[in-house]
């Protein structure tokens, strides 16, 4: 999927090289959720197969791509940012599960294949989002070779990111928003919980194994996180209107059928697509103080509102 967009954007659109280490970083995550998971010959088998399915079956992984590359920008080393990746891409993947259950989105395609309650049943996809949750953080606290305080401010972040005031807040106020309009402003508060507090708690999570940032560094990265978070969802949005179902590997026009309160859905195609790119430029303008350690960051940025998936 990055191929296909390097491909649109030519071979010299990019002014750096994390294009070339993005499979690399993609094949790490990969292994180490891969070992983080439970064995699937373990018992309970149909637990641990739906665990592995929900996590192991695709995906873009730009959450855990978004830790390397904010590891990238401090000069965090890869061997201590895979736990924060991998906790992410857990508790993302725990998502997408509860997400598409008949009780919420009621989806039976995800990531080109069958939902988990489709694939397995509603009560082991049930189980598996809840077993994937103390996954990552179980992930979290076996981190080595960093300080405990910064262990435990790991942790928090990502606790908070996933919780009422994160995620699962958001999710809520998705669920109530169906068949109403909400302002521009709640809009994007919604966006910023339920998608952009994981993707936020990603660029943050290097900053946390980083001593001497400046508050002002601090304050430039968490404004990044912020306006990418709810540039993805909006992106999200509209690849679910003008998106096929066998490009974005989910049931295109979903969000119509459930009369979702989205962005396009209640401004329009055109205006979200300038609100994106108003996102954009924000997101990019606070990266200038970093210079070229930021080059990743910014790649990820415009993929993020770029993207065909
Ligand atoms: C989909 O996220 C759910 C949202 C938060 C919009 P992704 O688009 O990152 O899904 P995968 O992980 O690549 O399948
Ligand atoms: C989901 O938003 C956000 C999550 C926290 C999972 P969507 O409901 O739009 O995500 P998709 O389109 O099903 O991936
Ligand atoms: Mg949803
Ligand atoms: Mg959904
Ligand atoms: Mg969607």
């Amino acid at each position: 999927m990055y191929a296909t967009w390097l491909e649109a954007r030519g071979p010299h659109a990019l002014p750096d090289s994390f294009a070339d280490r993005i499979a690399a970083y993609t094949r790490r995550v990969d292994e180490c959720l891969d070992a983080a998971l439970p064995h699937p010959s373990n018992n309970p088998i149909r637990l641990h197969e739906a665990m592995r399915y929900a996590v192991l079956n695709g995906g873009k992984r730009v959450r855990p791509l978004l830790v390397y590359a904010s590891g990238e920008c401090f000069g965090v080393h890869a061997e201590f940012l895979d736990a924060p990746a991998v906790a992410i891409e857990l508790i993302h993947a725990f998502s997408l599960v509860h997400d598409d259950l008949p009780a919420m989105d009621d989806d039976e395609l995800r990531r080109g294949m069958p939902t988990v309650h489709i694939e397995y049943d509603e009560a082991t996809a049930i189980l598996a989002a809840d077993a994937l949750q103390p996954l990552a953080f179980s992930v979290l606290a076996k981190l080595e070779g960093v300080p405990a305080t910064a262990k435990i401010d790991l942790i928090r972040l990502i606790a908070d990111a996933c919780g009422s005031t994160g995620m699962t807040g958001g999710q809520s106020i998705d669920l109530a928003a169906e068949g109403s309009s909400l302002s521009a402003e709640a809009l994007e508060l919604m966006y910023s919980l339920k998608t952009g507090a994981l993707i936020h708690a990603a660029v943050m999570s290097a900053c946390l194994l980083r001593d001497g940032l400046s508050e002002a560094d601090v304050r430039a990265i968490d404004a990044f996180g912020r306006d990418i978070g709810i540039a993805f969802q909006i992106k999200d949005d509209i690849l679910d209107i003008e998106g096929e179902t066998h490009v974005i590997g989910k049931q295109a026009g979903a969000d119509q059928r459930l009369g979702k309160a989205t962005y396009p859905g209640l401004f329009g195609v055109e205006p979200s697509r300038r609100r994106c790119d108003e996102l954009l430029s924000g997101a990019l303008s606070h990266l200038d103080r970093f210079g070229d350690d930021a080059a990743p960051l910014a790649w990820l940025a415009r993929f993020i509102v770029e993207r065909g998936q």
